[in-house]
């Protein structure tokens, strides 16, 4: 029988007990688990709620209890349920009816609640380290090509010269973004929901405060029905991996683009390529595109956390238990997403040759003509409108912008001065935009010193 089971003249159905298990997958909360029996009953005792030997006893044997599930000793039935039902019912075969007191004042409800954001709390402070790692690698390729020019694009299109690096530090700061919405998520996360009970908290004089401190968490939940009914907590930090994921999928698209035969910006080592089981010559970037196609199912976790929830009468119902399955399939796939980056970002090679002479195209200087001639003392929108016709021009006749004498230039441009036809080199284009933000060489090196500090390197 079940340790529900006083009420019941009937065991489970079969079906019903393989249905409504989550002993699969919330088994990895263990750890939390017990660190909050440990503090629950340590409060418990002081509270005079229970015998303080009881206490000890009950820590000593999660302990135990602890080390045989780490050491992959521990037996797992489904007839228990859940990592709750099955850690409880440990303690009351190792102690007798003393064990069962362990569950005083507490109901799996606050209980499941404290366990996940106690896992939450520290999977976020990995994830933090690891974005952080993830920045040093983009940081370091940046640093370590800090001239090196490419075509910038909007709509695909060849837009302007930037630099490579400019390129990189954009996700960078992407990136940084990521990390301080997981750092603000992990406030609302770090509040502490024990002793809310099932829903209305308890007739025990328990102390609150006390196991809050015990477990590191800022504050205690203010309103029972809310700490066992909320996930927003899960829900946010879910959004944030999904845009996380998001940029990287973007990064990828990127990465996809410059390996292409028609960009041939880089190429990746082989170690994250793989080849086609046909066409001998293939290396595909495989890594790549299954962050395109992973990222798909972060987003799916988040659909599935906010549909399951939307629904939901106050306060708990066991819909939530399924917020396990999405959680922790989003946070293993962007862990796993943390892992190969880095060192393929770290390991890729550049083809600078090829990438400066993808910015070679003079057209991608028309806008340095149209600033020359605001320069001048032309109104931006003219000035746009007379190199438009200069390119128009350029179009008609079969030339490439510098191709043109002084003269032909003035047939459209009037204002244009020998200076005019000196425009054309990317290098020096991007050497120009030198405000703050902008791809200039002294402005890259800038964002360079701010990460390669802020970032510790
Ligand atoms: N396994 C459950 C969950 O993950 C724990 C809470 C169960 N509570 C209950 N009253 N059935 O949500």
């Amino acid at each position: 029988m079940a340790l529900w089971g006083g009420r019941f003249s009937s065991e489970t159905r079969n079906e019903v007990t393989q249905y409504s298990e989550s002993i699969s997958f919330d088994q990895r909360l263990y750890h939390f688990d017990i660190a909050g029996s440990k503090a629950h009953v340590t409060m418990l005792a002081e509270q005079g709620i229970i015998p303080a030997e009881t206490a000890k006893a009950i820590r000593e044997e999660l302990d135990r209890i602890e080390r045989r599930i780490d050491a992959g000793e521990f037996r797992y039935d489904i007839a228990m349920e859940d990592i709750h039902m099955h850690i409880e019912s440990a303690l009351i075969e190792a102690l007798g009816a003393e064990g069962a007191r362990v569950h005083s004042a507490r109901s799996r409800n606050d209980q499941v609640a404290l366990d996940i954001r106690l896992y939450l709390r520290s999977e976020v402070d990995s994830l933090i380290a690891e974005l952080r790692h993830f920045q040093r690698a983009l940081v370091a390729q940046a640093d370590a090509h800090p001239r090196t020019v490419m075509p910038g694009f909007t709509h695909l299109q060849h837009a302007q010269p930037v630099l490579f690096a400019h390129h990189l530090l954009a996700y960078v700061e992407m990136l940084d973004r990521d990390a301080e919405r997981l750092a603000g998520c992990r406030e609302r996360i770090n509040v502490m929901p024990l002793g809310s009970g099932a829903i209305a908290g308890s007739t025990l004089p328990i102390n609150r405060e006390r196991v809050c401190e015990e477990l590191g968490f800022s504050r205690v939940t203010r309103n029972s029905m809310d700490a066992v009914a909320d996930r927003d907590f899960a829900i946010e930090l879910v959004s944030d991996l999904a845009i996380f994921a998001m940029h990287t999928s973007r990064l990828s698209e990127d990465l996809i683009l410059w390996c292409s035969q028609e960009f041939d910006f880089i190429e990746l080592d082989d170690a994250f390529c793989t080849g086609s089981s046909l066409m001998p010559q293939k290396k595909n970037p495989d890594v790549c595109e299954l962050t395109r196609g992973k990222t798909a199912r972060v987003y799916g976790a988040l659909t599935a956390l906010l549909t399951m929830c939307k629904g939901l009468p106050l306060t708990y119902n066991r819909d939530l238990q399924e917020d396990k399955v999405a959680i922790f399939d989003a946070l293993d796939t962007v862990k796993m997403i943390l892992k190969v980056y880095p060192p393929m970002i770290e390991t890729m090679k550049l083809k600078e040759e090829k990438m400066l002479a993808a910015a070679s195209d003079p057209a991608l200087m028309a806008t340095d003509i149209a600033e020359k001639l605001v320069e001048l003392g032309v109104p931006f929108r003219t000035a746009h409108h007379r190199v438009g016709a200069f390119v128009k021009y350029c179009r008609e006749h079969g030339k490439a912008l510098d191709e043109v004498t002084l003269g032909e230039m003035k047939e459209t441009i009037p204002e244009a001065t020998p200076e005019f036809l000196t425009l054309f080199d990317p290098v020096a284009s991007v050497a120009k935009r030198n405000i703050t933000g902008g791809t200039g060489f002294e402005q890259v090196a800038k964002q360079l010193d701010f990460w390669k500090k802020s970032l510790e390197f």
